[in-house]
């Protein structure tokens, strides 16, 4: 397995370009299972997460091409709607293929999903929402097996918390349902937006996007459509809290206004960081040192987004007394702390919370990859501290970060894959 070795303590300065969105990629891909026509993706970053779903629908007999981040998906009725444990458990995501597959054919079986491993992550949600729409289901070896009774009917939809996955796998198949879904207390991810955007385009009549109340009104056919990916708003944060951990000036490429107001506002919290809009994207900049310790809530959007917390984790440990986050989203994502202690951080797990008793220096180890953001959380670890860190296991930041060293070496840092 590849390793991750960085020599810590320098300060970063250069640019990168922010690869297309992950998590706005993924669904769109799958909105390919809606239509007969050819769907074109453009600004799909090449990551490994891209290429599970690529396989999944290959094996839902699509046909794809992926190349120079651009993405040609066709799709044709498959010989069984059937997503496999070998192909779903890789991403929890994969689980989006339900609802597309109950609208097109009327049936499917979806292995039970997995992804991160960062608590029980049910999609108890998802399945209701479905058994609304006229779907009954049965849970047999580790499958969940959908039929659709007579139609897929529109219907009146309040999600208890906001999930992203759900809103997004309500939505494709609201759009070929039969009259108005109406969901109430749907997520406003700025993803869910995206790929709602890309809907419209494939011809389906959706109202209420980016707020929490989304109207659609199901149609008998959707086209294809080119369609391309917002900017990655996680990367970005990363690389952020990278530049908030070293000190530096860095010169971000992003487009998207939506992306850029939302890192300003996540941000704001710190009076370290300087961020500024240049023309192709925003300027971050940061002194280094002196920094305040802080209190931060893991908040569905527009709050601080759960998928930056364990990257904010590792900047804290420079800030001289005691910051506290609170994860509100998953149960279990403190999987970096026990790596950051191994670092010399000095870090409290208190039920939902971490206490991070920052000012020391943390030194460079070898430390070991547990899921995707635990993953980056560590790089940053590694970039802050004094001396060398290796980094086991990262086919997690593979999942979810495009050409990281590569990134991170035009901006002045130490850092290079050892393949295995
Ligand atoms: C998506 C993102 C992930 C991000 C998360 C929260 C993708 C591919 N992944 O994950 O990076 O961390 O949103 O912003 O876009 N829940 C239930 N029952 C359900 C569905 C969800 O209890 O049926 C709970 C989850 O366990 C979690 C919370 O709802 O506690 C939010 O999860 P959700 O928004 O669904 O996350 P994902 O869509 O899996």
């Amino acid at each position: 397995m590849d390793k991750i070795e960085i020599i810590g303590g320098s300060s970063m300065s250069g640019q990168i370009s922010i690869s297309g969105s992950k998590n706005g990629a993924l669904p769109i891909m799958v909105c390919s299972l809606l239509t007969n026509d050819s769907l074109t993706i453009e600004n799909v970053p090449d990551l490994s997460d891209i290429n599970s779903m690529i396989s999944l629908l290959q094996s839902l007999n699509s046909e794809v091409e992926f190349k120079n981040n651009k993405l040609r998906i066709n799709s044709f009725k498959p010989k069984l709607n059937y997503a496999s444990y070998d192909l779903v458990r890789k991403m929890r995501a994969s689980f989006l293929v339900m609802g597309p597959l109950l609208a097109r054919y009327g049936n499917a079986e979806v292995s039970l999903p997995g992804g991160c491993a960062i608590g029980a992550r049910p999609i108890n949600y998802h399945i209701k929402a479905f058994e609304k729409m006229g779907v009954s289901f049965d849970i047999v070896d580790g499958y969940v097996k959908g039929k659709v009774k007579k139609n897929l009917k529109g219907a009146q939809i309040n999600l208890p918390i906001k999930s992203v996955g759900a809103t997004e796998n309500i939505m494709m198949a609201a759009t070929l349902a039969e009259g108005e879904t109406i969901i109430s207390n749907a997520a406003m991810e700025p993803e869910i937006e995206n790929m709602g955007d890309c809907l419209i385009r494939m011809g389906a009549d959706i109202r209420g996007l980016g707020t929490s109340l989304i109207k659609i009104n199901g149609k008998k056919k959707l086209d294809g459509c080119s369609f391309k990916v917002m900017s990655d708003r996680i990367e970005a944060g990363t690389f952020i809290l990278a530049v908030l951990g070293c000190g530096g000036k860095v010169n971000l490429k992003l487009h998207d206004e939506i992306v850029i107001e939302n890192l300003k506002n996540i941000f704001s919290f710190s009076d370290k960081l300087l961020i500024s809009d240049s023309k192709d994207g925003l300027i971050v900049e940061c002194e280094g040192g002196g920094y305040s310790p802080v209190n931060i809530i893991t908040k569905p959007y527009p709050g601080f987004p759960t998928d930056l917390q364990a990257q904010l984790t590792a900047v804290m440990t420079k800030a001289k007394g005691v910051s506290v986050i609170e994860e509100t989203i998953f149960e279990n994502r403190f999987m970096h702390i026990a790596e950051l202690i191994r670092m010399g951080a000095s870090i409290k797990i208190k039920g939902p919370k971490v206490e991070i008793t920052g000012g020391e220096k943390i030194f460079g180890a070898q430390v070991m990859a547990t899921d995707l953001r635990a993953s980056s959380s560590l790089v940053i670890a590694g970039l802050m501290a004094e001396g060398k860190t290796t980094i086991n296991r990262v086919y997690h930041l593979d999942r979810g970060y495009e050409k990281l060293e590569e990134k991170l070496s035009q901006c002045n840092i130490k850092i290079k894959r050892l393949k295995d």
